[in-house]
């Protein structure tokens, strides 16, 4: 079974080929993260033109380099749902077009699950079911997997993900985006004790969790030493922010598993490339001795090879979509298959 995967949800243009599910024939990116960099962010507009000039030369180096022709393919899968709404469609339709000319079936996929799925491909031990913190730009969750292509959400956060207030912070400190991978790095050489964030604490759920004070403290703290024209130690509150994030996150994860029961326990989404981390998850697996499975760098942030990975399952589930799918930004349940998805403009 091959499939070809297409994503296109941020500031990547990515194509991948999959065989079986796991075997990763290839996987193309075209990045266009060094453009928005000027910007300070992720500029939507720009990100769809670029998307529409890269989109072909990706799928088809995508597949010239797994060796195989769109007629070798068993299905098409692409990212339709969540992310900036430009980008998605440039993907979906590209997807369509080349689904109807070449007859092949359309598989819609939701990011956040090829996120998850990126772990089967570096792993194909790893079965549901088992307890996965995805963590990425826009989304912090603890997800119950129930299947390949069953998912239950047991907590979230409350206002902002994780990425974005690694983001933020990163940019108040004067780092260039992406600014989370920057906050790793100055992390490296400075103190985690020497600023003493806030532990935000939500009520109602002790699974949900909130980053917007967390930032919040972080830029008032750099504002505050700039009015008294004080020096701000960057790579300590770089590490300060790392340290706090990565115990909130980690703490979570840790009662999660201790609710449910889980003992197999994953990490996913461009977050989980985090040094700190990836190192305090695997202090608290084996403190309980949990298995721990995590992507590897390359297979952490965007990618082709994710939605391909998560499109064959999606594949084997009977998930299809025809060529009135539509893309849609936000308000897509994770693994839920939008019932009016390719219901749209029935003319
Ligand atoms: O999953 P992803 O590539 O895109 C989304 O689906 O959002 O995640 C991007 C996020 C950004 O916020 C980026 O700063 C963050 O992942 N990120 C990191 C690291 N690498 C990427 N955050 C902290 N440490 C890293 N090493
Ligand atoms: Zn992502």
């Amino acid at each position: 079974m091959l499939i070809l995967g297409i994503e296109s949800s941020c500031d990547e243009t990515a194509a991948a080929v999959v065989e079986d599910c796991t075997n990763l024939r290839a996987d193309i990116i075209a990045s266009q993260a060094m453009e928005h960099r000027e910007y300070g962010g992720v500029v939507p507009e720009l990100a769809s033109r670029r998307h529409c000039e890269n989109i072909l030369p990706t799928v088809q180096a995508a597949l010239d380099k797994a060796g195989v022709t769109v007629n070798d393919l068993d299905g098409i899968a692409v990212t339709y749902t969540p992310g900036l709404i430009g980008a998605l469609l440039v993907g979906v339709n590209f997807a369509k077009g080349l689904a109807l000319a070449a007859n092949k079936p359309i598989i819609p996929v939701h990011h956040m699950t090829g996120h998850i799925a990126a772990n089967y491909l570096a792993h194909p031990e790893l079965k549901p079911p088992y307890l996965c913190l995805v963590v990425s730009g826009g989304h912090t969750m603890l997800v119950e997997v129930v299947g390949y292509t069953e998912f239950r959400i047991l907590g979230t956060t409350r206002d902002d993900a994780a990425g974005e207030c690694f983001d933020k912070c990163a940019r108040v400190l004067g780092y260039p985006y992406p600014g989370g991978v920057q906050i790793d790095k100055a992390a490296q050489t400075g103190d985690p004790k020497k600023y003493p964030l806030p532990h935000p604490r939500v009520a109602g759920s002790e699974l949900d969790c909130s980053f917007s004070g967390l930032k919040t403290a972080v830029i008032n703290m750099v504002h505050h030493a700039e009015q008294k024209q004080e020096e701000i130690d960057r790579a300590s509150m770089a590490a300060s922010l790392q340290h706090t994030v990565a115990e909130i996150l980690t703490a979570k994860t840790e009662l999660a598993a201790a609710q449910t029961g889980y003992t197999t326990i994953a990490m996913a989404g461009g977050v989980s490339a985090n040094s700190g981390l990836r190192g305090a998850m695997e202090a608290m697996c084996q403190k309980h001795g949990y298995q721990l499975y995590m992507p590897p760098l390359s297979l952490c942030g965007d990618n082709g090879a994710m939605i391909a990975c998560q499109g064959s399952y999606n594949f084997l589930a009977g998930m299809r979509g025809d060529l009135t799918l539509n893309a849609y930004a936000t308000g897509t349940a994770i693994g839920e298959m939008r019932v009016d998805a390719s219901a749209a403009l029935k003319v």
